[in-house]
């Protein structure tokens, strides 16, 4: 399986944030992972469709858009528009998940459903057919720097099943306290797609972490 790892530009020092960017690519991440928080799906507020524009024009990666939002039908128009080559809704936040994903799907950006940690697999089930992405929360959503949560391991290993019966290239994405020493866990569980804020970005070496992060994973 390819391992694909997705740093979090939480953890970046926006003060600098071009120079961030342009560190992560030299690195070697497979996509920018942009979280953006409302105050009300969680609690903190992040980043807007307006920063999303900002990296497009100073990355060339895909841009992993995690909306953890309230009502994300509401704005994926505008985050589709800012770059976005994913965007990840939470199954929690949206009446008619169905609808959202399909309206994703029609701005021509790939379409993923994300679960919280108590949301079982099994709310996948319906949804599963249209996803192009599922992304398992390993942590409460809302701040980067948290535990991982050892029963996720659990979950990505009833979703890789579910998609592997699918028979359809979905990709498998865990978020939440991912560092070089548990990744091997996560990666022996199903994932394919591995975000890593702090785990990445709190480290002096990103090419070396990403490095030992994509060993490590492979090695499953
Ligand atoms: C949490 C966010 C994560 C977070 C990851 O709500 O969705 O993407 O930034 O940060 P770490 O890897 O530090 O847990
Ligand atoms: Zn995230």
């Amino acid at each position: 399986m390819t391992v694909k790892i997705s740093p979090s530009i939480l953890s970046a020092d926006f003060t600098k944030l071009k120079d961030e960017l342009a560190a992560l690519e030299a690195a070697g991440a497979d996509y920018i992972h942009i979280d953006v928080m409302d105050g009300r799906f969680v609690p903190n507020i992040t980043i807007g469709p307006f920063i999303v524009e900002a990296v497009k024009r100073a990355s060339k990666l895909p841009l992993d858009v995690h909306l953890m939002i309230e009502e994300p039908e509401r704005y994926v128009g505008e985050f589709a528009k800012a770059g976005s080559a994913i965007i990840t809704v939470h199954a929690e936040a949206t009446r008619h998940l169905h609808r959202t994903v399909q309206a994703i799907k029609e701005l021509g950006v790939k379409a993923g459903v994300s679960l919280n940690p108590a949301t079982p697999a099994s709310a996948l089930e319906e949804i599963l057919p249209d996803v192009d992405l599922v992304l398992i929360m390993s942590v409460n959503p809302g701040f980067s720097g948290q535990g991982f949560i050892p029963g996720s391991l659990r979950k990505i290993e009833i979703v890789r099943k579910m998609i592997d019966a699918a028979g359809r290239a979905i990709e498998l994405e865990v978020d939440g306290g991912i560092k070089v020493s548990n990744i091997k866990d996560a990666a022996g569980a199903g994932a394919g797609v591995f975000v890593s804020g702090s785990g990445v970005l709190g480290t002096p070496d990103y090419k070396k972490t990403i490095a030992a992060m994509r060993a490590a994973a492979a090695g499953c």
